[in-house]
């Protein structure tokens, strides 16, 4: 027992040796989105319920066709973080992009002294690692969840963040980097193979993890989520001041530590005179509950039900456009030349419904090994599946042995 407190004690000493730094990034872009000229952005009750029925419709939902393109775009600001390593020089980049239900806390766990951190595995080999809430997300700028966070928008922001660290201009970070290694989970691993296959100059290699080119489970994960409008889902946090107010004249700071988790005052009552809530708006949305957030990214068993509880207090939303413009990139075979790695949890429900040993459609070997198909050009593929995990890769109890094996074959083949 002393032993092992001597060890939690050594390892916290690690977590904490780091130098990270909050940067604002700005950014001016713009991409052909997609218009969708037969929906609204649904504020009715139920609206979000009304959308994911149109997304699950048998033989598919003109509601949802899209009816053209157009040019959208401007100016932005990204929140990010950036890390460099305590040894080593720090002049190999991971840019990190995450998923959906999450912000750039996903890859910087502070549950359990930061033992389920990615960022701290990859500092501990010696990477620089900059990690920002998706445009649209967290502190992020917003924006229109319909016609303006859409899938292309957010490759552009991808893009134009990694030109900026490339050439030494952003703000509080001038260092240049020997390479990039581009780093995504779930929709930041959509998002990463497409910015390979667009600008492949822009990349020295690519780790798509919670990734595969199967997106026939969609539907699953979109009715799993049990998604609502996130304002109302959390309002204290999610939501507005105002929006606010109403739950908090019933509950208290000495009310069930679940209740308040539940409706996102943990936070609140912490630190209320500091608090800011997100404010989304309409159109973005987020799973109901602890369970909904188990069914899409846990596998049962394998991982601290606390965490869970964790995960749900810091969720974050998804917007109607991101929705629907998910499996419009990263579709079509990239002529990456570079290194790729992708790494998916054997239980994975969004991209396996929840089965990644299963054969895959095209004969290809199985769901994840299939993915090769998308990069014919790489100079280096492996497909992992990382056993006893599913979709949330970080929330597992064996997270950091899997980062290890990424990081592993990084040294192998990109450096
Ligand atoms: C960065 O911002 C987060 C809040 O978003 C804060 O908890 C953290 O202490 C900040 N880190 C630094 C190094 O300023
Ligand atoms: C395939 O990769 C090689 C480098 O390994 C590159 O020279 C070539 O242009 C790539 N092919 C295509 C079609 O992009
Ligand atoms: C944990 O992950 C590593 C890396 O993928 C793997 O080799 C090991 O078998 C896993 N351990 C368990 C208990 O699943």
């Amino acid at each position: 027992m002393a032993t092992k407190t001597y060890l939690l004690a050594a390892f916290a000493a690690v977590a904490v040796s780091r130098s990270c730094e909050n940067i604002t990034i700005p950014i001016t872009i713009s991409a052909q989105n997609a218009v969708f000229g037969n929906l609204a952005i649904p504020t009715a009750p139920f609206g979000p319920t009304d959308v994911i029925l149109d997304i699950i419709r048998t033989g598919g939902s003109p509601v949802l066709a899209s009816t053209g393109t157009a040019t959208v775009g401007g100016a932005y600001e990204i929140s990010a973080q950036i890390c460099s390593p305590e040894k080593g020089s720090g002049d190999v980049l991971q840019l990190l992009t995450h998923g959906i239900g999450f912000d750039k806390a996903y890859w910087d766990l502070a549950y359990d002294d930061y033992s389920y951190s990615y960022v701290d595995t990859a500092l501990s080999y010696g990477y620089s690692v900059l990690y920002y809430d998706r445009l649209g997300i967290g502190q992020s700028s917003h924006g229109n969840p319909l016609d303006e966070i859409q899938a292309f928008l957010e490759v552009e922001a991808l893009a134009e963040i990694t030109r900026q660290v490339r050439e030494g201009t952003i703000p509080g970070c001038n260092k240049k980097f020997s390479k990039i290694i581009h780093f995504g989970h779930s929709f930041g691993s959509v998002q990463t193979a497409q910015l390979s296959s667009q600008y492949p100059e822009l990349t020295d290699g690519i780790v798509l993890t919670g990734f595969s080119t199967d997106g026939s489970f969609i539907p699953l994960f979109a009715s799993g989520s049990g998604f609502e409008t996130a304002k109302y889902n959390q309002p204290s946090r999610l939501g507005s001041p105002e929006l606010a107010a109403p739950l908090d004249s019933v509950l208290s700071p000495d009310a069930d530590p679940g209740i308040i988790n539940t409706y996102g005052l943990t936070d609140y009552y912490a630190k209320p005179d500091t608090f800011e809530p997100l404010d989304y708006p309409d159109g973005y949305w987020v799973s109901r509950d602890t369970n909904n957030l188990v069914f899409d990214f846990l596998l049962p068993g394998h991982f601290d039900p606390e965490i869970a509880y964790y995960a749900e207090s810091g969720k974050q939303p998804v917007t109607v456009g991101e929705l629907l413009t998910i499996g419009s990139i990263a579709n079509a075979p990239s002529m990456y030349p570079g290194p790729v790695l992708v790494f998916t949890g054997s239980a994975d429900l969004p991209f396996c419904g929840s089965n990644c040993y299963a054969p895959a459609k095209s004969g290809r070997g199985n769901i994840v090994e299939a993915t090769k198909a998308l990069f014919p050009n790489a100079s280096a593929f492996e497909a992992y599946i990382q056993p006893d995990t599913a979709h949330g890769l970080t929330l597992h109890y064996n997270a950091t042995a899997g980062y290890e094996y990424i990081n592993d074959w990084l040294e192998a083949n990109v450096l």
